[in-house]
């Protein structure tokens, strides 16, 4: 099997790890980057002198690539990826996939109608640990899950044009909807822009899922850098601290029992347990290698990703709906699911292994046709 040919737009902070990984990869022939910065793209030349490094992105739709990674700015996301997309390229994309679920759909569609891989960087969904704790919930060891608490925050980096929501919440919000494998029915939050007015550099959303409360707090604006999962069952509970180095998932034997008695004259009545703790070994494959490879093993085997449009899209839409709730001081605002099965659905529908080798006969184009609407031409 021949490795794939891809290339990577965005080469900063992110986007040299995304590098760093593919040109690793066996499967994976890294042969292109783009970006706007001519320091970045020295740097690329002189790590990897056979790499073609351009300022301009369009210029790598002129060469022999299968796939494209997207790594600048949230919100040059779309317009990107679109352009990957319509040059019948498979895609990548960090997150939070779009700005906008209409966006978002409409990536979907077009990947969908050609057949095209389209993969959202939900990163910490490739981690270990957290593949483990969605175990540990599944296999219900926890017990009855009572509620989720995600913790993320540090000093800085603040972002230009982007709100800590839309930088930091996709990361738990992915994990979140990861580990329950279920949508939040609604949302509500509240932030605050203390260092540049208009900006939200701190945010708390409480998400109301099917069967189980989640808390996500976010801030740019913290003493101590926490990045941390915390899972409260009825049987045990458990911990995933990503900043630890080695022990980033830990189980605690520990829960509170109401007794039987009603008799309250004396208080509560509990029984509290406290065993032992257990700290699972963990793989320690670098999760976004394992996110590269599984990008690269979907387009050769035509797999539909862990993290396909769709999940990118729910992620957003929670984003937009918790940031409805933030503009209105915390209003619960009600998530509506329902076009997003009717995209799946329409998705299924079209027999994703049909379109593959009509797009590269070029008998089928794909047009946007204004915001979100999409409409077909097949030549016949
Ligand atoms: N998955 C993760 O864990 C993770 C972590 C950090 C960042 N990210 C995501 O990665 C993306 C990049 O973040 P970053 O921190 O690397 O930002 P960055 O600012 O360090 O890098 C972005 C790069 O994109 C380049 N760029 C912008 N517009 C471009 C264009 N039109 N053509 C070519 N290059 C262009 C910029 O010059 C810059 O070098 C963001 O979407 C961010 O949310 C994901």
């Amino acid at each position: 099997m021949s490795a794939i040919n891809v290339g990577v737009i965005g080469c900063g902070y992110w986007g040299s790890n995304l590098i760093r990984n593919l040109a690793e990869l066996p499967a994976a022939n890294l042969m292109a980057v783009a970006d706007l910065r001519k320091d970045r793209l020295a740097r690329i030349r002189s790590r990897y002198p056979h790499v073609w490094a351009t300022e301009d992105y369009w210029e790598l739709f002129s060469m022999p690539l299968d796939a494209l990674v997207v790594a600048t700015p949230p919100l040059t996301h779309f317009r990107i990826a679109q352009d990957c997309l319509e040059h019948n390229l498979n895609v990548l994309v960090e997150k939070p996939l779009t700005t906008n679920s209409q966006e978002a759909e409409a990536l979907i569609e077009m990947a969908n109608m050609r057949g095209l891989t389209l993969m959202v960087g939900h990163t910490f969904t490739y981690n270990s640990a957290v593949q483990t704790l969605k175990q540990l919930i599944h296999s219900g060891d926890l017990g009855e899950i009572f509620y989720l608490d995600a913790v993320r925050v540090n000093l800085g980096l603040f972002q230009p044009n982007l709100n800590v929501l839309w930088d930091l919440a996709p990361h738990d919000l992915s994990i979140l909807l990861y580990l329950l494998e279920s949508e939040p029915v609604m949302v509500s939050a509240q932030g605050a822009d203390c260092v540049f007015k208009g900006m939200n550099d701190i945010a708390y959303l409480n998400l109301e899922f099917p069967d189980v409360m989640a808390h996500v707090h976010v801030s740019w604006l913290d003493p101590c850098a926490v990045r941390r999962i915390t899972v409260v069952g009825s049987q045990k509970m458990a911990v995933y601290d990503d900043v630890e180095n080695t022990e980033k998932l830990k189980i605690y034997d520990k829960g509170v029992s109401a007794a039987a008695s009603t008799d309250s004259s004396h208080g509560l009545q509990c029984s509290y347990r406290s065993g032992d703790t257990v700290i699972p070994s963990i793989s320690m494959i670098e999760p976004l290698r394992a996110e590269c490879e599984h990008f690269v093993e979907c387009i050769i085997a035509h797999k539909k990703p862990q993290t396909c449009g769709v999940a990118g899209l729910k992620v957003v839409r929670v984003l937009e709906a918790a940031e409805r709730s933030m503009y209105h001081s915390g209003v619960p605002e009600i998530i509506d699911w329902v076009p997003v099965q009717w995209l799946e659905e329409r998705c299924a529908k079209r027999q994703l292994d049909a379109w593959p080798a009509r797009a590269e006969a070029g008998i089928l184009d794909t047009m946007l046709l204004g915001e979100g609407v999409l409409g077909v031409r097949v030549e016949s």
